[in-house]
């Protein structure tokens, strides 16, 4: 099969195309996909770094090749023998974390909590841009800060880096609860937001945002580190000072701190300073999130799809051969919406 891999860390340069690769065989548990369209997302060019080494290498069969790539979007190609739910041909998408089973390719192995049949109003490279940033979004009000939607209805929510992957969808999923939302962004993305539903829009390079904004129920940051030091603080300063409020980040220091410290010591390292800065922070709830699969959460974004309240925002689509310059537009930080690896050999 042909896919993109890389053989070692590093740039851009690293990333080859190779149409050698050996085709994955499904597990009795597992679907295998002839895979459409994929995306990118901030996570595989770190992973292409090296970020996670201490995690992912112990993960792999073999440290190398690896194809990177979490969504996917295609057809279901052969199942395993004890899968009844999908059948060959059905139309599928969703998204993995899994260090062996990468979407830049044209097929791939995918667990049943990590597969779904694609909504029908949208094309596959419009599909293989949300299961990832949807989930995530998913797994942080859900899972991470224990939010269900009734306790989000109503809130008064700022959205850090509105005009990204994660960003373009969060703003989606917060206004269909009817929240009033302020979002950063560069001036070239005012439109695309506030046509998602921000009602207050800051450009980050002129205005600062907390001298702007104050008493609000949740911050989404998904801009952390990138912000600067004081960037956090900030954030918690447009919280209201109370316990019902809750800054979350996608930024979460466990996997950094594991490759710096190792597994052993920079695991209670992280929970340590994760402890610290709750205490600090009270009464404000404070939380780090990671992407974790959902089957649930895959099929509420169907719905929120099907019903077009949730619409993808694609910045750019490149063929798999042309996965550098996909990963040097990514790499920008500064996509609107998704940039989409579409597979042109089908
Ligand atoms: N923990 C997890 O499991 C998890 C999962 C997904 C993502 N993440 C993290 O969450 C972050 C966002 O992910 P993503 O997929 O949305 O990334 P992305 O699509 O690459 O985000 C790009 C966007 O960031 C905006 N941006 C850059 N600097 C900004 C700043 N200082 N203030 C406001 N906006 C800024 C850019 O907006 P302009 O072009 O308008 O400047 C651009 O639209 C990344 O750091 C990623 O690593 C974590």
């Amino acid at each position: 099969m042909f896919g993109a891999v890389i053989n070692k860390y590093g740039d851009t340069s690293v990333l080859e195309y190779n149409d050698l690769l050996e085709e994955p065989k499904p597990k009795a548990n597992q679907v295998l996909v002839e895979i459409r369209a994929s995306s990118i997302n901030p996570i595989d060019l770190m992973k292409r770094q090296g970020y996670g080494k201490a995690i992912f290498e112990k993960q792999r069969s073999a440290s190398f090749p690896w194809i990177l790539g979490s969504d996917f979007a295609g057809i279901v190609k052969e199942v395993g023998t004890k899968v009844s739910k999908f059948s060959k041909g059905d139309e599928v998408w969703g998204c993995t974390s899994h260090a062996n089973h990468g979407c830049y390719a044209q097929y791939g192995v995918f667990d049943l909590n990590e597969i779904d049949f694609k909504p029908t109003n949208i094309s596959f490279n419009e599909a293989a841009s949300l299961p990832y940033v949807a989930l995530t979004t998913w797994a942080t009000l859900i899972r991470w800060a224990s939010l269900r939607p009734q306790d989000i209805k109503n809130k008064k929510v700022l959205v850090q880096a509105g005009a990204g992957g994660v960003g373009t969808f969060a703003i989606q999923l917060f206004k269909s609860w009817n929240c009033e939302i302020a979002t950063t962004c560069s001036n070239h993305n005012y439109d695309l937001v506030k046509s998602l539903g921000a009602k207050t829009v800051i450009d980050y390079s002129n205005e600062d945002f907390s001298n702007m904004l104050k008493d609000y129920d949740i911050v989404l940051d998904c801009v952390g580190d990138l912000g600067g030091e004081s960037f956090m603080k900030k954030c918690i300063q447009v919280l209201k000072q109370e316990n019902t409020s809750h800054y979350i980040t996608l930024n979460h220091p466990f996997v950094r701190t594991l490759d710096d410290k190792g597994v052993l010591l920079g695991l209670p390292h992280a929970l340590y300073l994760r402890q610290k800065l709750k205490r600090e922070q009270r009464p404000i709830n404070i939380h780090w999130s990671l992407f974790r699969p959902s089957l649930s959460g895959l099929q509420e974004l169907n719905k929120l799809v099907s019903e077009e309240v949730v619409k993808p925002v694609v910045d750019s689509i490149f063929g798999l051969k042309e996965i550098v310059l996909a990963h040097d537009k990514a790499s920008t930080g500064h996509a609107s919406g998704k940039v989409v690896i579409q597979n042109i050999n089908d």
